[in-house]
């Protein structure tokens, strides 16, 4: 039995779903792992155990892949409709959003995101995201081509293609919205009609894990979604060089990232990876401060700036430089940081110790490379991973804390003066995945999204997601485009067929 304390206001499923050793999902079965091994999964907020989670490791994964397969090759998943594959979708939705306050308490002791932020934001955004692929299904048709073939005068032929599932697929993902990032990598697998071996984050294995009780109940097949947690030097490695996986999706860090593209390239799997960022947001002079100030903080400050596309690198117009300081500084200081299940809070902790580590560090990397907090730059309390929402001015463009992804609560703040200069600087990492621009110039924001190398560039709006807009990395941020139709590609392969008459 885990040895589990959760708070009193928790709800009664969770802590049920708590208080037992959750197994992994292997061809619609609740399995240990072949090892017998569980790992202990921490509430960031105080440190304490969590809940304890089967160790998937290399023969687990063996096991799901070989479920995949024969769901994919000859289950009954192989014979459905894409009515009926559509269908699941939408009813793994309604599941989803029918328990929504029990997953989100789980994603909130899980990960420390504010439960607030767990019940508009995750959950719904995962519902809508099935329910966008639920749709597509039935709308994944070839075309006719007619051919010409000047080597066979006379000849008639009827050509066509026909869009195919990849195959199955092996789909890691990250810590900072666990649930999220698992319907953003299922849906359209599913709506195309893969089959899928999912390994969450063994930092947060938990709303996927609960997400996995409802597949049955939604319609799916044995096989079809099977989940095995674990680390990723072990488990993770062993999915994305498996030799029967088609295709694998990523999502987390640029270093790991690489790592998947030489695991997949012994046999030439297809891969999509969701990378890291260093997104900048331009703030000139003539936008409405009213809207970009807030913007700028929470541009950074949301979900505790631990998320791919933060706008953690503030850009503003000279003239107006000191008063958005002073008002996102304002902004910051008006975040209540504590646990996420305190409906006070609008910050909870970091995901683990070692991003708090990480994030402290920068901090302190920062500063001691020249750069000056307006405010926070410390951790807060003494228990749990808790950082105050940072400004860093006084940055310069090489600084470690300006060039590398922190994925924590800390902008660094730069004057700029024209739009040919300020164009050369936002593209000056090696990330191209967001940007933001606040600005009152229709012209002025339309040339400058031109010019900025990132695969989303928000005007006098940030993290603005919907699941029919895709999303994906210039650069190192990444390869290929996940949500919207561009998605889809993903997941299918087209065949030619050319049929003499
Ligand atoms: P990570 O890239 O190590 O972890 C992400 C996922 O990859 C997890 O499921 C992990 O188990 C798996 N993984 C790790 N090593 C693997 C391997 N060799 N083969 C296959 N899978 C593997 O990220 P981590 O260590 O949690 O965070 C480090 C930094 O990465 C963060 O500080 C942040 O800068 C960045 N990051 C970016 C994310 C994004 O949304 N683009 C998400 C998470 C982290
Ligand atoms: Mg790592």
């Amino acid at each position: 039995m885990a040895a589990v304390v959760v708070d009193e206001g928790v709800h009664a499923d969770v802590r049920t779903f708590l208080s037992q050793d959750r197994m992994m999902l292997i061809d619609g079965k609740w399995v240990p792992a072949a090892s017998g091994a569980c790992f202990e999964v921490v509430n960031p907020a105080t440190g304490d155990v969590l809940a304890r989670v089967a160790e998937g490791d290399k023969e687990d994964i063996d096991r799901a892949v070989a479920a995949a397969t024969r769901a994919f090759e000859s289950g009954p998943w192989s014979k459905m409709t894409p009515s009926e594959r559509g269908k699941c979708l939408w009813r793994l939705a309604d599941l989803l959003e029918e328990h929504l306050d029990e997953f989100a308490q789980l994603e909130t002791l899980d990960n420390g995101k504010p439960l607030g932020v767990a019940m508009v934001a995750d959950v719904p955004l995962a519902v809508d995201h099935f329910r966008y692929y639920a749709g597509w299904a039935t709308k994944l048709n070839g075309e006719s081509i007619d051919i010409s073939v000047p080597f066979a005068p006379g000849a008639e032929f009827h050509t066509y293609t026909r869009r195919e599932p990849i195959g199955v697929v092996g789909q890691i993902i990250p810590w900072n919205f666990p649930l999220l990032m698992a319907a953003w990598k299922l849906g359209p697998a599913l709506a195309t009609g893969c089959t899928v071996v999912l390994k969450p984050a063994e930092q947060t294995p938990l709303t996927a894990l609960r997400l996995g009780e409802l597949f049955s109940a939604a319609g799916f097949p044995d096989g079809v979604v099977n989940i095995v947690p674990g680390f990723g030097e072990t488990a993770g490695a062993a999915l994305s060089g498996h030799p029967e996986v088609a295709k694998v999706a990523f999502t987390g860090s640029t270093e790991v990232g690489k790592l998947i593209v030489k695991a997949a390239a012994n046999d030439l799997k297809k891969i999509t990876l969701e990378l890291g960022g260093k997104s900048p947001n331009v703030v000139f002079a003539d936008s409405d401060l009213s809207s970009a100030v807030p913007g700028a903080a929470s541009a950074i400050f949301f979900n505790h700036g631990q998320a791919c596309c933060a706008g953690s690198r503030l850009y503003i117009e000279q003239k107006i430089f000191d008063q958005v300081i002073d008002g996102v500084v304002e902004n910051a200081k008006g975040i209540k940081v504590g646990s996420g299940m305190d409906p006070e809070s609008t910050m909870g902790p970091l995901v683990s110790q070692e991003q708090f580590d990480r994030v402290t560090g920068y901090m302190e990397s920062g500063m001691s490379q020249g750069a000056e907090a307006a405010c926070g730059g410390k951790r807060v309390g003494n228990r749990g991973y808790f950082v105050e929402p940072t400004v860093l001015v006084n940055t310069k463009p090489d600084m470690t804390v300006v060039q590398e992804e922190i994925f924590g609560p800390v902008v660094t703040a730069m004057p700029f003066s024209d739009i040919d200069e300020i164009a050369a600087v936002a593209n000056d990492t090696i990330y191209g995945l967001a940007a933001g621009i606040w600005t009152q110039d229709i012209s002025k924001a339309h040339k400058l999204a031109s010019r900025i190398k990132a695969g989303t560039v928000w005007v006098n709006c940030y993290n603005i997601f919907d699941a029919a807009m895709p999303f994906g990395g210039y650069k190192q941020s990444g390869w290929g485009r996940e949500m919207g139709a561009q998605a889809l590609e993903n997941y299918l392969q087209t065949k030619a067929v050319c049929v003499q008459l």
